[in-house]
């Protein structure tokens, strides 16, 4: 079963976007199902990386144009994604070493954070960008 649900809701009316985040629901969610079929550390260690890149790939875009634009709220946005990609990183430095595992609450903080950060600060430079033109 899906962890996250896309829905309209999650849109910021920006197709580009929308893809990209459509794409991270995606990832995590098989990342969730590889968690409950008890999949091996080879191929969750590959989805997480693929995870941890991909996130780097998507915050990149978003920040170019939010930098673009001017968007006056860049900073604090950009400080969420630092946070994100820290702890990211830390779970996938831990799992690679054997100290951590996926988990419930791993899973939790990964669909929360997403969903969250969409739904609040993505959703913010929503109508901004499409007053540059972005749609
Ligand atoms: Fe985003
Ligand atoms: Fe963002």
């Amino acid at each position: 079963m899906a962890l996250i649900q896309w829905n309209a809701a999650l849109s910021v009316n920006i197709a580009e976007i929308d893809a990209q985040h459509q794409r991270l629901v995606a990832m995590i969610n098989e990342l969730n199902d590889a968690m409950v079929q008890g999949r091996g550390k080879d191929v969750i260690g590959k989805i997480i990386s693929g995870l941890a890149t991909y996130t780097a790939t998507h915050f990149a875009t978003e920040e170019r144009h939010l930098d673009r634009h001017g968007y006056p709220d860049s900073a604090a946005h950009k400080q969420e994604h630092r946070i994100f990609t820290t702890k990211v990183g830390e779970f996938k430095q831990g799992f690679d070493e054997g100290r951590l595992g996926l988990s419930v609450s791993v899973m939790n903080f990964l669909g929360d954070w997403l969903r969250s950060h969409i739904k609040g600060s993505d959703m913010n430079y929503s109508p901004f960008l499409n007053n540059k033109g972005l749609k």
